[in-house]
């Protein structure tokens, strides 16, 4: 859909131009002084009279009226130029595509290199370009009979500029492959629990190694039950639907060393079991596999980019019900670690299935783990519905995670996690870990339990309960599910290692 050419972006017919415009330019040049030239300076009196703005994050739609080839220039405001950042921009553009829908339009282009700064490179320009444009124009079709599908597709999308073609063609597939693994994890996410149980997350998964030409391994309950997976059997106890544990392998180098592992929530559905969730609370929870999608979505991003990495993503699926066979509170089930766990609330289900989920990634080579999750409504109120919540045992792996969040735009915070936090999730009489520590400090506790079973081996845990779905729109998406975690995830697998050397 991307198109890059060499030439002035002005002397070309096209319906909708985007452009970049700084505060206070003391001179335009480059492209915007060919537009400014082409006009007769009819852009610095446009400027002056304010019906163009360069205020950051404004729009001004200024019409052709036949007597340029071009239809439409939309002048996107940057603010002042030094202050100009990688994320502002992704905004910024997002916030004009989500208004395209109103001009009808089938074609889009833009003069890249009016986004270019000292900062801001135009691979940088083009990555947040494509990136943002796929995220912004998002859309959940959903099952109405009449759909909510955009009623114009944009055709293609021209992108005007001096730099080097090859390099810019190759950010705007970067930029695209990050938006597109996004939204693949917001659709899983918003789909309903149940249109995705377990059997229909492992058939993407296997949909997904096809694509990509990943190994995959889907173990099925009874081979569950034989490797003595307990904590995940336990969860699913409740549910007429079968659990699948799902290992994705990636090899992007020449031996299988120095692994990844990825590790994904998978309850597609959690009413909390026996320690039911209050009606209102229910209400949302197909959201609960947020984890596993985030890792399914970094999958298509490693799929597509093949960076030079060894992963591993394991994803336990499973939905957490009632039923005379569910589990219940007071019962003492044995993980596949051989770690026995007191349960004291079926509704801290997450880290029983990640529990066994861990242990199978470390079994697999996993040398560096990261967990994803929608863990816990505590890590919602210590951090707010707006930031990831992390914890770590190790702080050179936890520095990687952070950089590449920074990368992505995506707000992480680190939750202390002490050696007294390790003794309470290990307070059971009767068994060696208990599930649910009582409610203070409770998203440390989720966290807690699941170092339990990364045990040396380098870990971070994130907690997206917050931050998995929106409740409305914004500039990069719709309400409901955001894809948190994806680009994060994607982008440290891309960087892993680079740091140290
Ligand atoms: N899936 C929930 C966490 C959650 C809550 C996600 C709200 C999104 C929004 C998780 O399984 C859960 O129920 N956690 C409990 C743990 C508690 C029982 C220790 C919680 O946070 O209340
Ligand atoms: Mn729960
Ligand atoms: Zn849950």
């Amino acid at each position: 859909m991307f198109k890059v050419i060499n030439a002035n972006p002005f002397e070309s017919n096209q319906e909708c131009m985007l452009i970049g415009l700084f505060e206070q330019p003391e001179k335009f040049t480059g492209q915007l002084l060919e537009l400014d030239d082409r006009f007769g300076g009819e852009l610095t009196e446009l400027v002056k009279s304010g019906d163009i703005s360069a205020k950051s994050k404004s729009i001004s739609v200024i019409h052709g009226l036949g007597k340029s080839g071009i239809k439409r220039f939309v002048f996107i405001g940057l603010g002042r130029e030094k202050d100009l950042t990688f994320d502002a921009l992704r905004e910024a553009f997002g916030r004009v595509c989500k208004k395209l829908d109103d001009f009808r339009i089938r074609t889009l282009s833009t003069a890249l290199d009016t986004f270019v700064t000292d900062q801001v490179s135009p691979n940088d320009a083009a990555h947040a370009l494509s990136e943002s444009y796929i995220l912004a124009t998002y859309i959940f079709s959903g099952y109405k009979q009449k759909s909510n599908e955009p009623e114009i597709d944009i055709e293609s999308f021209e992108v005007f500029t001096n730099a080097d073609s090859d390099e810019v063609s190759a950010a705007l597939q970067v930029g695209s492959a990050h938006g597109e693994g996004t939204n693949s994890a917001r659709t899983l996410v918003n789909t309903p629990g149940n249109m995705l149980t377990a059997t229909d997350m492992a058939e993407y998964a296997k949909k997904l190694a096809q694509s990509y030409n990943f190994e995959i391994e889907i173990l099925e309950k009874a081979e569950m039950e034989k490797l003595g997976m307990g904590a995940i059997l336990a969860v699913n106890k409740g549910s007429a639907e079968p659990p699948y544990m799902i290992v994705l392998k990636y090899q992007g180098k020449d031996e299988w060393k120095d692994v990844i592992g990825l590790v994904g929530k998978g309850v597609t559905f959690d009413t909390g079991g026996y320690s039911l969730k209050p009606k209102d609370g229910i209400v949302g929870m197909k959201m609960d596999m947020g984890g596993a999608a985030a890792v399914l979505g970094a999958m298509e991003i490693i799929g597509k980019l093949r960076p030079e990495q060894n992963v591993v993503a394991v994803i336990p699926a499973t939905d957490n019900m009632v039923s005379g066979e569910a589990f219940k509170p007071d019962d003492v089930i044995t993980s596949f670690s051989g770690k026995t766990i007191e349960v004291l609330n079926t509704d801290a289900e997450g880290r029983l299935v990640l529990a066994d989920a861990i242990t199978y990634a470390k079994q697999h080579g996993a040398e560096f783990l990261v967990d994803v999750a929608t863990l816990t409504g505590g890590v919602i109120i210590a951090l707010g519905l707006d930031k990831t919540g992390a914890l770590t045992n190790n702080e050179a792996l936890f520095e990687e995670v952070l950089e590449a969040s920074y990368e992505a735009g995506e707000f992480i915070w680190r939750l202390p996690y002490t050696e007294k936090d390790k003794e309470r999730v290990r307070s059971s009489k009767i068994a060696d870990l208990n599930n649910s520590p009582g409610r203070e400090g409770h998203a440390i506790m989720g966290g807690a339990f699941i170092g339990e079973f990364a045990e040396d081996t380098p870990w971070v845990h994130l907690d997206i309960a917050g931050t998995a779905t929106v409740k409305s729109s914004h500039d990069l998406g719709p309400e409901g599910a955001t894809g948190v975690m994806v680009r994060t995830l994607a982008l440290f697998v891309e960087r892993f290692g680079q740091g140290e050397q």
